[in-house]
């Protein structure tokens, strides 16, 4: 394992100054990069795999009100900065290849109104690239803090915003995908019905058509829907299980404490990862992550035996994604 030191300026806050992007560290499955993508994308780091990825995972940077650290861009030059990144990323996959971005909602300054900013940059960036629209997934939590907190806990005039919208995106329209890879596991009612060998065929009100033998077959669990709710672990596919919560993200949290580095505040859940991750690669294949963060996609995949690469403009949040991996657990330098 080779760890390069990162020579790229940042001016205390996370924010690259420098046009410039270096290898921040590698682990057996990936590589880690430090600087803006859009600079990646001009470098050799990334043109000498253009065709070669077969999956992007990420959660871009949120059109913000505000700026934050990172200096997200805000409304119309969100819009502009975003697309102006499709075709460059898209020109990155297989033929095959896949994009899925998780994008959250997001709301108006000062004013009950839902932004549609975040509609319009997924519009603009599939057509800029001319992509597939394959499906939108619903990734719902639940347990998620009542936002925003002025009109849903004060005012009372809204309702808790509790999932983000995930685009799957691709080049063909019959990307790679195998939705034998994340079956969830039977309901109880259904290993019954398995065990017992028998339940009600015939017409139903809907005017389904239900065959005597259709389901009666085991084929290892049922087929997920496209609402995500990780929340509950019982109905996890046992491989998924190492992904959860509070367990899959401590090494990182204390690593970030021990090394007194900020934990990055927006992580993907690794189970959203981690469901793609097997939905649209096989083992051996390449992962990235344009806006890597904490690097959730990098380490899911290496877990899962993918290759993966990833970039991030703050080095902070790189300094701290070493946590996720077994390799820099007992390093206590501070270098990458
Ligand atoms: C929503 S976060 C991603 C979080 C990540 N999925 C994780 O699990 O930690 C978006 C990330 O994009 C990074 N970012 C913002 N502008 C960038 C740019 N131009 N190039 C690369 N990364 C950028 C931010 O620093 C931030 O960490």
């Amino acid at each position: 394992m080779t760890v390069h030191k990162n020579t790229t300026a940042d001016d205390g806050v996370g924010n690259v100054s420098a046009a410039h992007v270096a290898e921040a560290y590698q682990t057996a499955g990936g590589r880690m990069l430090h600087g803006k993508i859009e600079d990646a994308l001009r470098s050799d780091h990334l043109s000498a795999l253009k065709g070669k990825v077969n999956l992007i995972v990420t959660s871009p940077p949120f059109p913000l009100v505000r700026k934050k650290s990172y200096g997200n861009e805000t409304g119309e030059a969100y819009l502009k900065w975003l697309t102006s990144l499709a075709v460059p990323l898209a020109d990155l996959l297989t033929d095959d290849g896949s994009i899925v971005i998780e994008i959250g909602n997001a709301w108006e300054p000062g004013v009950p109104v839902m932004s549609t900013l975040p509609l319009e940059a997924l519009l603009e960036f599939k057509k800029t690239a001319s992509l597939n629209l394959c499906q939108h997934v619903i990734c719902h939590n639940p347990a998620r803090l009542p936002s925003p907190a002025a009109w849903v806990n004060v005012k009372r005039i809204r309702l808790k915003d509790s999932f983000t919208h995930v685009w799957w995106l691709s080049k063909s329209k019959f990307p790679k995908a195998d939705n034998r890879e994340v079956l969830n596991p039977y309901s109880d009612s259904m290993k019954n019905l398995i065990r017992t060998q028998s339940y009600n065929s015939g017409r139903r009100p809907s005017g389904h058509k239900i065959s005597e033998k259709g389901f009666l077959t085991d084929h290892g669990g049922a087929i997920g829907a496209n609402v995500l709710e990780f929340d509950n672990e019982r109905a996890l596919p046992e491989s998924m299980l190492k992904f959860t919560g509070t367990k899959w993200d401590a090494k990182y949290r204390n690593y970030c404490r021990d090394h007194s580095i900020p934990a990055h505040p927006a992580r993907m859940q690794a189970l959203l990862a981690g469901f793609f991750i097997k939905f649209l690669t096989r083992p051996d294949d390449l992962v990235f992550d344009p806006f890597a963060g904490s690097n959730t996609t990098g380490a899911v995949a290496e877990t899962l035996g993918r290759k993966w690469l990833g970039v991030e403009a703050s080095l902070d949040y790189v300094q701290g994604s070493r946590g996720r991996f077994e390799e820099f657990q007992s390093d206590s330098s501070e270098s990458v």
